[in-house]
């Protein structure tokens, strides 16, 4: 049977534990993955016990607490707090979600908190992605037309902007493409369930002109036909959205596109 072993330098180590005040009557503990390129040491888990009652409930109002309060080195990305830009994405207890619309009590008393899986890390909680994002610019996503610009704007019916609904309101947070097997393993040409949804979001807007360009750019096993239909990526959306419905919609127009040459 083969036998693999890891880097040296990869495996991880406990690191120190930060208790909870004597006398906390309700603790609850995250075990946070720790990594410094700086140190040159190996990765880490720290843990870090705070009082459920001066903490606030998402995950990330507890991360935010043990920044300011006890640990200023750990870092970690957030900016609207809201569920709308996507930064605070990571992976909380073994799933990809976003820490500050997650909540504290929706997870036993000890919560793990990793980043995001099978990217690059550059410092503890914050994954590299670069890759994501070139990706993401490679399906020009913005509206492309041929035809001369009119006077106001492009209308849209209302049965046609009911096709973006499930699409537009995607917050690029990769929860969905760092779920997914076949994004870990291709992630160098598989553009991945987030990039194909976004993709698609283009390619149904009645007003984009460049659907067959777009059509032809997705036309190969790798960008698109790496998805084998496993599904992670709708059950992570942390927004309820459905990419691998998306990516089954784009397999279809691609039928279609076929059978009309
Ligand atoms: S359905 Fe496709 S894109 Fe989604 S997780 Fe599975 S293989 Fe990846
Ligand atoms: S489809 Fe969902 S999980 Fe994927 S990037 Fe968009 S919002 Fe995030
Ligand atoms: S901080 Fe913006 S989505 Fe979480």
């Amino acid at each position: 049977m083969a036998e693999f072993t890891l880097p040296k330098n990869s495996v991880l180590t406990q690191g120190k534990t930060y208790p909870a005040p004597a006398g906390t009557k309700q603790i609850r503990r995250f075990e946070i993955y720790r990594w410094d390129p700086e140190t040159g040491a190996n990765p880490r888990i720290d843990v870090y016990e705070l009082d459920a009652n001066q903490c606030g409930n998402k995950v990330l109002d507890a991360i935010i607490k043990i920044k300011n309060d006890i640990d200023s080195t750990l870092a970690f990305r957030r900016s609207c707090r809201e569920g709308v830009c996507g930064s605070c994405s990571m992976n909380v207890n073994g799933k990809n979600t976003l820490a500050c619309t997650k909540s504290i009590n929706d997870f036993p008393d000890v919560i793990k908190i990793y980043p995001l899986p099978h990217l690059q890390v550059i410092k503890d909680l914050v994954p590299d992605m670069s890759s994501f994002f070139n990706q993401y610019a490679e399906i020009k996503p913005w509206l492309s037309t041929k035809t001369a610009s009119p006077e106001r704007e492009r209308l849209q019916n209302k049965t046609d902007r009911d096709k973006l609904d499930g699409l537009y309101d995607c917050i690029l947070c990769a929860c969905c493409s760092t779920s997914c097997p076949s994004y870990w393993w291709n992630s160098d040409k598989f553009f991945g369930p987030a990039v194909l949804l976004q993709a698609y979001r283009w390619l149904v807007d009645s007003r984009d002109e460049k659907t067959e360009e777009r059509l032809s750019q997705l036309d190969d096993a790798l960008p698109l036909y790496r998805c084998h239909t496993i599904m992670n990526c709708t059950d992570t959306c942390p927004k309820g959205l459905n990419p691998a419905k998306a990516i089954a919609e784009i397999k279809k127009l691609m039928v279609e596109r076929q059978k009309a040459t």
